[in-house]
């Protein structure tokens, strides 16, 4: 018989695609994620969005105040922008010296507060061209957004209209295809021909790894299984799965776990977006013990963002442990609350 594995180390993991918001809420949940992570990328769709390095500097001091506030000095944030028509050139070359890790391209209308974002990416060309001189990745919400493409669709329909032509227009360009939910994305990622080092990736969030569409209509609505890209079919999912645990540095981790208080949720429009960061690293780990994969959980978790990033990879070491953490039904969130991933069971994996 197998020896059954109760307990990993691994270095300490990095969250490449993080929504902490601002204003009251912000603290609830940066503290959620500097318990598990050491860096996170940090999503600039605010209302309004982080357009501006000015504005992603204010942004990240006002992170700092909340990590100072809640006595914490071992969480990084790492700032992008928001890339919109009018992005130039000029301010992306000041991003880049001012340590701003990339600029996140939101078509307009996507999804949560992307009203300001692109509408049509050939608007972006001159910031794109001073992007791949200086070497500022591009972070993708891979969707098209017209009404007449089936929301299952938008993605493997965004691969051939968008990201496609955009590769062979700039081909040294780093790009981060974020959150994806398909077979086509997972493979498209992984078949793709690079001519720069590392220059296509993509990250993996934990409910596309646990969860196929079934799970929004299980017995009824489940509006806290809602997120964009949605769930896709289960051949999906195990295509995604497959991906994340199959050693290949091209996918590592990003939560996308984006809280929207409990009422915006359970609404008549409700919004979109999963609040995985109370135990995201515990949600991974089941991902992967259920490939029977968990040795490639630190490569995923831990390695294969920073390298592509060109940041150091984080030295200290934490230990994941088979013992089984109750999910509460809710949390605080500023004067509100908020209902966790998989709220009210238990997850069996648990950072030490
Ligand atoms: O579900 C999502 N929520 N997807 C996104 O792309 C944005 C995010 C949010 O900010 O709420
Ligand atoms: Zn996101």
């Amino acid at each position: 018989m197998p020896k059954t594995t109760t307990q990993i180390q691994l270095i300490q993991p990095d969250d490449w695609h993080l929504h902490i918001r601002d204003g009251e809420v912000m603290k609830d949940v940066l503290a959620d994620t500097a318990r598990q992570f050491a860096r996170a990328i940090i999503m600039p769709n605010l209302k309004p969005p982080v357009t501006t390095v000015d504005l992603a500097n204010a942004y990240r001091g006002r992170i700092e105040a909340n990590l100072n506030a809640l006595g914490i000095s071992s969480f990084t944030p790492l700032m992008t922008l928001y890339l919109t028509d009018n992005t130039s050139a000029d301010e992306v070359r000041k991003a880049k010296s001012e340590g701003i890790v990339g600029l996140k391209l939101y078509p307009a209308g996507a999804t949560t507060n992307s009203d300001a974002g692109v509408s049509d990416i050939k608007r972006c060309y001159a910031a794109l061209e001073a992007m791949q001189a200086v070497g500022l990745p591009l972070l993708v919400h891979g969707e098209v957004t017209s009404a007449d493409i089936d929301i299952f669709d938008r993605e493997a329909v965004f691969i051939d209209q968008v990201l496609e032509p955009l590769r062979k227009d700039f081909p040294e360009l780093k790009i981060v295809f974020e959150h994806i939910t398909t077979r086509q994305a997972a493979h498209y990622v992984r078949d793709a021909q690079t001519s720069g080092k590392n220059s296509l990736a993509a990250t993996i969030t934990p409910q596309h790894l646990l969860m196929n569409r079934n799970a929004i209509f299980a017995g009824g609505i489940r509006p806290h299984n809602y997120c964009l890209p949605v769930l896709k079919r289960e051949e999906h999912r195990i295509a995604l799965l497959e991906a994340a645990t199959s050693g290949n540095p091209r996918f590592f981790l990003g939560t996308d776990s984006a809280p929207h208080a409990k009422g915006a949720k359970e609404a008549a429009c409700g919004c979109a977006g999963c609040y995985s960061a109370f135990n995201a690293l515990g949600l991974y780990a089941e991902a992967f013990e259920s490939a029977g994969k968990l040795d490639k959980l630190e490569g995923f978790a831990s390695f294969f963002g920073s390298d592509f990033y060109s940041l150091p990879r984080n030295t200290k070491k934490v230990t994941l442990v088979k013992q089984a953490q109750s999910i509460p039904a809710e949390l605080p969130l500023g004067d509100a609350t908020i209902v966790p991933l998989r709220a009210g069971e238990t997850i069996a994996w648990t950072l030490a």
